[in-house]
């Protein structure tokens, strides 16, 4: 712009010169010198015109003085003959003369034209001479060349200084200087300019970083350097960090876990910066983006950029803070618990975890609190819980539904929840009581459980026996023994949704046994029960105990049955000897307020002495000698039971050959073979009164004899006798009719006899008279305390047992089933058998009596 505007400049002064030369001469007429000075100039090579007044002289004369010189020397001149130009002129350029005039013309002006140049011109000369001296002060000037820029530094450090000189060759002064800087984005800007070529830059930032280029100018021209690049080397700066995404908390920079974060690290710096990430002050990344996939909640901490100038081997570090944030597992949970002593709950939402904590709000199913309550007070905290309470005095409906909502951060826009219900146990409180195994203590238990929040429940007792609340269920150990009776056991149940307590009472009491009856006579051989029963069935089962004769408990044996329930216990004493099962059994129990026992007698009687009986013919039935046949009698049939018969023979002497066959020859004949063994023949039929005894041997002499039996009870034997020899042939005819007619009658007999004991129910009568006291007796096998007569039968199983002749075939046949088993026998043979209720029992105390009621 100033290089244009010298430029014109220069244009209009050349012009206005020429014009003021052309036209400002004015001829004086007084003889006297006009002098007119006048300024040309010229610029190296090109041209340039020096006026000698406006209209052509009669004669002029062009000379040149040298600046510094004295000397004037004639360039050309014309003196009426044309113009001579002299040899000078050569070094001045080319110079011509423009014709009809005086003026010169230079073209190519070299700078030795430089100098004052003189024109004296001569007009009119045949009238009056007029001379004029045009003094042409012709300056040559040389434009400026392409100047060339230097700088001290092509890459100064930031804050340090330098210099830039703008250099040309040629170019006649004064020469302006101009430095221009360029940008990197293309803005070009005055830098500096004057007349100096130098120029010194102190404290040189980044902003100086760019192209540079000078222009110099003179009045002639103006040129333009070539661009020279200054990079300014810095940095590095402190970085910036820029996390993405962008969340700032009054911690620092946050992330939700399982996100992508990218931290971009910048600092300015030239030449460029070289990164470094550390962790923790350990370095995990080179790189100015350090990115984190799904950012976990371990990767809390501190994250530091490192920035370095490797040119100049600096450094900048910036640290910044980053908090992972992360939800709680799971969901809230929900609960509530009584408050204010039960009479008030309070509901309670945790969701522990998680940072920074979650929000949790509660929100209810509250319309049931009561008609539009309001707003109870739910409110939102930042904390993992959020417990409030709800209003006391059962303004809370049973069944209310409660929420918890929680919400976090790092699970965007969703919520979680949990939910608890308040409602009233479905039943009423339940007491009972119980003993403990070991009869060491009584519990007595109350509970009220299935509500929500969980029900208080306590216990008051007789005699400040009591218990302080506990949640749902309450247990009230008593020592054994210690309860009081006939009090009443208090259980109190209070539930926050209920205004009014709950109560339900214990009362216990001793407990009390009885028994059918006390006495109980049974006929030996058969089963007896003994029976024990509480006198209420109440709780807590107070177990029954039986003791035997011994006054040892019994349990399950071959000898006892023990069949027990809560309300009774009832003893089989089995298969009954007179001499172990009778005596005192007893039966107990007990329970914390008392115990009690009941004895029960047990009389085993001795089946009574069956009646003696004979034997009345005894006799071979062959010449063999082989088979006896025997025949008996019953003395007394009348008196006495029997079950069936005992039919013995022994060998009393062996003969070699036969002899004397005498009936009455029992013992004397051959004493040498005695054999005293008795081989015995059962006879489960008392019906029967004829048997055959066969294999026998026909060279021994045998006695036979009878005794009845009666259940265990074994009757006298008869006395022995010995076969008598067969006789007629007729005589068995004889025999066997009239054996034959008696057969008829027994059958007829039994017949009549089954039928009676079958239908003994219907007709009592006939079948006392028939059996008898006696028969009745056995049968039923019982004597009652009143009618019973003990004692009397003894001795007769003694006698046998006792009896050396008995020996070890003794082994006799017990009496309950395998005699009963004869399909004939119209004997009724004994079985256990239930006595007949009796009410003759006092009450002998024991039992506990629990009753529970509930308001
Ligand atoms: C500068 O001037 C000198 C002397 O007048 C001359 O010899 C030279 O060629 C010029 N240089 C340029 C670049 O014009
Ligand atoms: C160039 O620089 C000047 C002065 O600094 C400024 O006003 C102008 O807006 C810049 N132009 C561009 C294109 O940057
Ligand atoms: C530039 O600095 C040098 C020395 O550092 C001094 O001689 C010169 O005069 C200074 N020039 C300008 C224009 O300040
Ligand atoms: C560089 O230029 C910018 C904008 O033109 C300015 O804000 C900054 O301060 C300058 N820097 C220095 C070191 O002068
Ligand atoms: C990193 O530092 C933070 C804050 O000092 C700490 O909470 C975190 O546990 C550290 N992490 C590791 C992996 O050391
Ligand atoms: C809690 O309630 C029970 C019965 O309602 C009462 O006996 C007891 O004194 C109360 N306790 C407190 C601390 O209020
Ligand atoms: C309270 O609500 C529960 C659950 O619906 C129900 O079983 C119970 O009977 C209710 N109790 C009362 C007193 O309404
Ligand atoms: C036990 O005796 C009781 C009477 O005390 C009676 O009611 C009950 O039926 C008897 N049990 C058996 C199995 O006989
Ligand atoms: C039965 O016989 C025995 C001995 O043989 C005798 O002592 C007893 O008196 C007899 N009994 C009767 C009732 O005859």
């Amino acid at each position: 712009m100033v290089a244009q505007l010298l430029g014109l400049a220069f244009l209009y002064l050349t012009t206005s010169l020429l014009t003021f030369t052309a036209y400002a001469v004015e001829i004086q007429h007084n003889g006297e010198v006009v002098y007119q000075d006048t300024s040309v100039y010229g610029v190296v090579g090109k041209a340039v015109i020096l006026e000698c007044g406006p209209t052509l002289p009669d004669m002029y004369i062009w000379s040149f003085t040298k600046p510094g010189t004295e000397g004037i020397k004639a360039v050309v001149y014309n003196m009426g003959q044309g113009p001579r130009i002299q040899k000078l002129a050569a070094t001045l350029g080319q110079l011509t003369l423009i014709s009809k005039s005086a003026s010169v013309s230079i073209e190519k002006l070299p700078l030795a034209a430089h100098g004052l140049y003189t024109c004296q011109a001569f007009y009119n000369i045949e009238e009056e001479l007029i001379v004029y001296y045009y003094n042409v002060h012709l300056t040559v000037r040389v434009p400026v060349t392409k100047p060339f820029l230097l700088m001290s530094d092509a890459s100064p450090v930031e804050g340090s200084t330098m210099w830039m000189r703008c250099n040309l060759e040629n170019g006649t002064g004064p020469i302006q200087y101009k430095f221009q800087h360029e940008t990197r984005s293309g803005n070009i800007t005055v830098f500096a300019q004057g007349n100096s070529s130098l120029i010194n830059v102190t404290d040189i930032n980044r902003n100086h970083t760019g192209w540079y280029r000078c222009v110099a100018s003179n009045a002639v021209n103006s040129e333009s350097s070539n661009r020279l690049w200054l990079d300014t080397i810095f940095g590095p700066d402190v970085p910036q960090i820029d996390v993405t995404p962008y969340s700032i908390t009054e911690r620092g920079y946050s992330a939700l876990e399982r996100e992508t974060v990218s931290l971009l690290c910048q600092a300015q710096s030239n030449p460029a910066s070289q990164y470094v990430w550390f962790y923790n002050n350990s370095q995990v990344y080179t790189g100015p983006q350090f990115t984190i996939m799904k950012i976990l909640r371990m990767h809390t901490g501190d994250y530091a950029c490192l920035a370095q100038n490797t040119y100049l081997n600096t450094r900048s570090k910036k640290t910044i803070s980053l908090t992972v944030y992360y939800p709680p597992d799971g969901s809230p949970s929900c609960s509530v618990e009584p408050a204010l002593n039960h009479t008030s709950m309070r509901l309670l939402c945790s969701w522990p975890g998680g940072f920074p904590s979650p929000s949790l709000l509660w929100t209810g199913d509250l319309m049931h609190a009561g008609q539009d309550q309001g707003d109870p007070g739910l409110q939102t905290n930042p904390l993992t819980r959020n417990d409030i309470l709800l209003p006391s005095g059962g303004l809370t409906s049973n069944n209310s539904l409660f929420t918890c909502r929680g919400s976090h951060p790092a699970l965007k826009q969703l919520t979680t929840e949990c939910s608890t219900r308040t409602y009233i146990p479905p039943a009423e409180p339940v007491c009972f009581a119980y003993v403990t195994n070991n009869k060491q203590y009584l519990m007595l238990s109350c509970s009220w459980d299935g509500g929500a929040p969980k029900a208080m429940v306590w216990w008051e007792g007789p005699g400040g026996q009591g218990k302080g609340g506990e949640e749902n269920s309450n247990i009230l150990i008593l020592r054994y023994g210690s309860a009081h009776g006939g009090k009443p056991y208090t259980c109190h149940a209070k539930h926050p949704l209920l205004v009014q307590t709950k109560t339900c009472r214990l009362t216990l009491e001793a407990p009390v046994l009885l028994t059918q009856r006390r006495v109980v006579s049974v006929y030996e051989g058969s089963d007896v029960q003994l029976t024990c029963n509480l006198r209420a069935n109440y709780l807590p089962a107070t177990e029954i105990t039986w003791f035997n004769n011994q006054g040892v408990g019994v349990g399950e044996t071959s000898k006892y049955r023990l069949l027990r329930t809560s309300a009774w216990a009832n003893l089989t004493v089995r298969d009954l000897d007179e001499t172990q099962d009778s005596g005192e059994y007893r039966c107990s129990t007990s329970n914390a307020v008392g115990g009690t026992e009941i004895n029960v007698t047990l009389v085993v009687k001795r089946h009574p002495m069956p009646p003696n009986a004979t034997l009345v013919r005894v006799m071979y039935n062959s010449r063999q000698r082989n088979e006896v046949e025997l025949e008996w009698q019953v003395e007394n049939e009348g008196h006495g039971g029997w079950t069936g018969f005992l039919l013995e023979h022994r060998w009393v002497s062996e003969r070699p050959g036969r002899r004397g066959s005498n009936n009455d020859s029992k013992e004397q004949t051959e004493e040498r073979i005695v054999r005293p063994i008795w081989y015995d023949n059962f006879i489960r039929d008392p019906d029967v009164r004829i048997h055959t005894v066969g294999r026998l041997t026909p060279t021994v002499t045998y006695q036979f004899r009878i005794t009845p039996v009666n259940h265990r009870t074994i009757g006298h034997p008869s006395a022995e006798k010995t076969p008598a020899e067969p006789r007629y042939n007729v005589y068995p005819a004889v025999i066997g009719a009239a054996i034959g007619g008696m057969l008829f009658a027994v059958i007829v007999t039994v017949l009549l006899l089954v039928y009676i004991i079958r239908n003994r129910n219907n007709n009592p009568r006939l079948h006392d008279m028939l059996f008898g006291q006696q028969h009745s007796q056995s049968r039923e096998n019982i004597n009652f305390p009143e009618d019973d007569v003990v004692g009397g039968s003894e001795g007769g199983l003694e006698e046998i047992g006792g009896s050396s002749s008995t020996g070890p075939t003794m082994a006799f046949p017990r009496a309950a089933s395998p005699l009963t088993t004869s399909p004939t026998s119209a004997t009724p043979t004994t079985t256990s058998q239930a006595p007949p209720p009796g009410d003759d029992n006092e009450p002998v105390s024991v039992t506990i009596t629990v009753k529970a009621t509930s308001s």
